[in-house]
């Protein structure tokens, strides 16, 4: 019996060493100390032991058990800290390390330069007005004075919904949209997205921006017009920019006007941007007709009002000397990242 509790002592120290985790410990005390354990199992025998050799036994045993609680708890103990001490190396945070950065998006440069021109109008007293981009046929064209046979309402320049139904292809419904709805005094500027079926080239596309301003109330004249024009142009090109009117024909004004400004490239000297003239135009503007006005219910005896209409995209990329309109639809991002 002695012999099989030495032997017991030497199997498990041996078998100890070679435990690397806490599950193979635990199998391992089971096996030796547990219920069915083979210690467990020889102190059964004790019984058949003669009474004077039982005290001596029994001792024995105790002092191995003892002895091999103790280094399991040893061993537990060392597995549990190395356990321990790897998990802190391996979830280890280097707060030193640069963070990621993430990628930022960039307002695109026709958004850039509308919220631009947005905040030049709301300092000169301006709210801003929006309309649906598929419209009435009757406020694209009829209320504004363009007759069933003009030419702007030819097919090939309009895309058709149905014979009533069309997507705008200028902001100018908008004008009537803000007049039916309120009386004036009426400032407001209507940017927005427009349609036409055209070829596109470098300086077409079927889809593209505009802004359209309409001021009316009591004696509004020309004169103010020019004025708002003339600030507008400044704060966007330079103060050292002039402006133009050239007269000219849109059914929704009388009288009318393309406005031209000074070439912000050369300055009025003449280049290859401003076809060598010195001046670019940037718009079409007018007194409202009076046909438009009462159109909207409002008396053309008592106001008169002013309208202008311009070109987002040019004017984006006359800011940003972009030479082609296709770039601003393209969404390349090689493109949209320089601005
Ligand atoms: N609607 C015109 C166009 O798309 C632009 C325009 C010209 C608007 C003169 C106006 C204006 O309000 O008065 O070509």
């Amino acid at each position: 019996m002695r012999d099989k509790l030495e032997q017991i002592k030497r199997k498990a120290m041996e078998a100890m060493d070679s435990l690397n985790n806490l599950d193979q410990l635990e199998e391992f005390r089971v096996k030796t100390l547990g219920k069915k354990g083979e210690l467990t199992l020889v102190l059964r025998e004790m019984g058949k032991l003669p009474p004077e050799e039982r005290p001596v036994i029994g001792q024995l045993a105790n002092e191995i058990r003892s002895y091999l609680e103790n280094e399991l708890s040893k061993k537990t103990a060392e597995l549990k800290n190395a356990a321990l001490e790897k998990r802190l190396a391996e979830e280890a945070i280097d707060v030193t390390v640069p963070g990621k950065v993430p990628a930022l998006g960039k307002l695109h440069p026709v958004t850039k330069v509308l919220n631009e021109l947005k905040d030049i109008f709301l300092g000169m007293g301006f709210d801003v007005a929006e309309g649906p981009e598929v419209e009435w046929d009757s406020y694209n064209f009829e209320a504004l004075n363009i007759p069933k046979n003009h030419p702007a309402r030819d097919v090939q320049d309009t895309f058709y919904i149905n014979e009533n139904i069309l997507l705008r292809t200028h902001t100018s419904p908008v004008q009537i949209r803000t007049m039916l709805k309120k009386k004036p005094p009426i400032k407001v500027i209507c940017p927005g997205r427009v349609y036409r079926s055209d070829a596109i080239d470098a300086t077409h596309s079927p889809i593209f921006h505009q802004i359209e301003g309409l001021v009316v109330d009591k004696n509004i004249t020309m004169g103010d017009l020019k004025g708002v024009l003339d600030v507008f142009a400044k704060q966007v090109f330079g103060p050292e920019t002039k402006t133009k009117f050239r007269p000219h024909h849109f059914p929704f004004t009388e009288p009318s006007a393309e406005v031209d400004v000074t070439c912000a490239i050369c300055h009025g000297s003449g280049c290859r941007v401003c076809s060598y003239t010195g001046w670019i135009e940037i718009l079409g503007a007018g007194m409202v007709h009076p046909k438009v006005l009462a159109y909207c219910g409002i008396d053309p005896q008592e106001y008169s009002g002013f309208a202008f209409g311009m070109g987002l995209d040019r004017i984006t990329n006359l800011k940003y000397g972009i030479d082609d309109i296709r770039l601003l639809f393209e969404n390349d991002i090689r493109f949209l990242k320089q601005f």
